[in-house]
């Protein structure tokens, strides 16, 4: 088996073994942060970082309020609007190998956020005064813009701070 064919191999073995790729486990915000720490930094400073401490402590128990504020809390312990949330549990995507293979990735898990996402909490019963922007939206939530600045200045400069994990390539 070529090498490729064979991370895809285990990859897809992964998944299979776990149950159905869709049903991948989260590992939280934290195992993200080696190795996207501009995308980190910015989500840590939005609302959506901090949106079950918006909420009063008899609300931080209220399905209805967790279903937009902390919609992982009940199945995979994870409060507010994480990483996982939109890009879909990483528990078979974030390995190096497989992040490094975008079709891979996908294939495992990875998801494209898309406006649609954004509107299944961003609908007309949010208490917003303005009706969704997915344009504007997007910009006030742009954690991605510093990473791709970083790559294109120094090619395949690392990360500042490396996980432990991806020390050995
Ligand atoms: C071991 C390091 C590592 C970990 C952990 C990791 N990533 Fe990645 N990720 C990468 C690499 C490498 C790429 C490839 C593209 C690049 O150079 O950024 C990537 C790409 C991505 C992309 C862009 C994919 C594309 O093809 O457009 C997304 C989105 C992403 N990661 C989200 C996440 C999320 C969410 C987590 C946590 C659940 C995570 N990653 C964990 C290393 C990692
Ligand atoms: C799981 C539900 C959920 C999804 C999906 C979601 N959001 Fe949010 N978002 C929230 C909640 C809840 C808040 C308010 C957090 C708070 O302040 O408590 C919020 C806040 C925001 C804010 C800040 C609004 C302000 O007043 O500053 C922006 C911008 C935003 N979201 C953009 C987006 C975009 C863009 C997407 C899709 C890519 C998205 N959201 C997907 C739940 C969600
Ligand atoms: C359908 C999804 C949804 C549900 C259900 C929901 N929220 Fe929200 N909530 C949002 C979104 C989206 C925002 C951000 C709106 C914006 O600023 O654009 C928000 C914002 C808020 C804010 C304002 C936060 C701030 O930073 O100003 C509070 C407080 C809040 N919600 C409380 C609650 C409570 C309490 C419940 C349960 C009774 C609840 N929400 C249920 C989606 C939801
Ligand atoms: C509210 C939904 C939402 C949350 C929460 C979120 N992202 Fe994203 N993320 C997006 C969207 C939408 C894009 C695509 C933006 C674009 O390409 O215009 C994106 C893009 C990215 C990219 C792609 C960068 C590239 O060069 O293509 C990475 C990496 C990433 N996110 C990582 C993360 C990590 C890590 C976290 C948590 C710390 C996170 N995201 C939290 C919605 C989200």
């Amino acid at each position: 088996m070529s090498s490729r064919a064979f991370r895809v191999f285990s990859a897809l073995l992964l998944a299979v073994s776990g149950g159905l790729a869709g049903a991948a486990d989260f590992t939280g915000p934290d195992s993200c942060k080696g190795c996207h720490p501009e995308a980190y930094d910015a989500w840590m400073k939005s609302k959506h970082a901090r949106a079950t401490e918006t909420l009063a402590d008899s609300q931080k128990k209220d399905a209805r309020c967790l279903s937009c504020h902390a919609p992982d809390q009940a199945e995979q312990q994870l409060a507010a609007v994480t990483c996982e949330t939109c890009h879909g549990g990483g528990q078979y995507y974030s390995p190096s190998y497989v992040m490094k293979d975008p079709e891979l990735a996908r294939l495992v898990g990875l998801v494209d956020p898309s406006e649609k996402q954004c509107r299944t909490c961003h609908d007309a019963s949010s208490p917003s005064l303005r009706p969704f922007d997915f344009k504007e939206a997007l910009k006030a939530i742009d954690h991605w813009s510093a990473e791709r600045a970083r790559k294109q200045t120094r090619a395949d400069a690392p990360p500042s701070t490396p996980a432990p994990a991806t020390a050995k390539k």
